[in-house]
């Protein structure tokens, strides 16, 4: 049978309770699907650094390396100084396991959890390929004169051909194998950032090795207004580091809500980290109350990533069921108790029907 080393990081606020939720459907999918799994939990997130002053020790590191796939729960907390844990743990193992690909699906599950008028499932489906390792995230910052009238604050954003042509071709190859619209948009704003005239030039490079995908282009502020208006025009997008998390957002509202928006941080074929897209939710935390629907879609992307493709696909379409069916009535905080969506989903799982 095909083991998997899996780590576990369920991290902070309602990230334990929806890591359960999530690691319950693994459990269950294993059984039905028959692969076994190695799981290691680790602490790390606010309470492990405030009890112990560590954030990702290197030893630690070391071992999820070694590993087929890291769980995310959500990592953040106001307690600590802005960025410190989020630059410490995801940021971290975005950068040095190189997870050039932030995978985020808009999927619209049942027509009531959209909130734009008239809008179908077969509407709101698209994949939008954020670029992961670069950009306005790789730290390069700096401030003169620093609490002066006269501060200067300058960040760097970074783009560098081989990254920007790697995540390109992971898109192409994506709208390829998705079979939909063939499509893939290159969502920037190279009219302004001028750094990005090598996004330009590298995609239309990229593009003439898929002469059967249709090549799109978006500035970042029409995108937005795209994805409101006319979101079936997206099939698969991709957008440097800052876009696709700004745009990300906007989507996962457009499918139903931070509650059901999964991703995962891939660098295909090595070890890779799925986690729900939402945060760590504090004031929600320890109550029974957030969804996990999104960290329950977390697990069906790392299975997908895994190769365990029946078991995802089972997964998700469970979801999809419990949701159209409305047994699921909402992915808000506090419409069912965050356990309740797990019972159902490791229920629906069990039945005949989907095994
Ligand atoms: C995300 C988050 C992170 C990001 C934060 C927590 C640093 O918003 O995964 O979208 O900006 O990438
Ligand atoms: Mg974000």
């Amino acid at each position: 049978m095909t083991s998997y080393d899996i780590a576990s990081i369920p991290g902070d606020g309602i990230g334990p309770e929806v890591t359960r939720e999530a690691l319950r459907v693994l459990k269950i999918a294993s059984e039905i699907y028959g692969f076994d799994y190695k799981l290691t939990e680790y602490p790390f997130g606010s309470e492990h650094y405030l009890a112990t002053k560590e954030i990702f020790p290197e030893p630690a590191f070391e071992e999820v390396k070694g590993m087929n796939a890291i769980y995310l729960g959500a990592i953040g907390d106001p307690r600590l100084p802005v960025g410190l844990i989020e630059y410490g743990v995801i940021a971290k193992m975005r950068f040095e396991l190189d997870l050039f690909v932030n995978l985020r699906p808009i999927q619209l599950f049942d027509e009531r959890f959209c909130p734009l008028k008239d809008k179908r499932p077969e509407d709101v489906d698209m994949v939008i390929v954020r670029e992961n390792t670069e950009g306005a995230y790789t730290g390069m910052h700096g401030f003169a004169h620093k609490g002066q009238a006269t501060e200067v604050a300058t960040q760097t954003m970074v783009y560098t051909r081989q990254g920007t042509e790697r995540v390109i071709r992971y898109a192409f190859e994506l709208a390829r194998a998705r079979n939909k619209r063939k499509t893939v948009t290159l969502i920037d704003k190279a009219n302004a950032v001028r750094a990005q005239d090598l996004w330009t030039r590298t995609f239309d490079d990229v593009s003439k090795d898929y002469p059967d995908i249709k090549k799109e282009h978006a500035y970042i502020d029409a995108a937005c207004m795209w994805m409101v208006k006319n979101p079936e025009w997206f099939d698969v997008g991709v957008t440097p580091n800052l876009f696709g998390d700004i745009i990300t957002d906007l989507g996962a509202m457009v499918q139903g809500g931070m509650g059901i928006a999964a991703s995962g941080n891939i660098n295909p074929g090595n070890v890779s980290l799925f986690e729900p897209i939402h945060g760590s939710a504090p004031k929600h935390a320890g109550k029974n109350v957030a969804s996990p629907v999104a960290a329950i879609l977390a697990t069906s992307m790392m299975l997908d990533y895994l190769g365990e493709k029946t078991a995802s696909k089972a997964v998700e379409d469970c979801i999809r069921e419990l949701l159209k069916t409305n047994r699921i009535k909402g992915v808000g905080t506090a419409v069912h108790p965050t356990s309740e969506v797990g019972d159902m989903v490791v229920e629906a799982l069990k039945a005949p029907a989907n095994a």
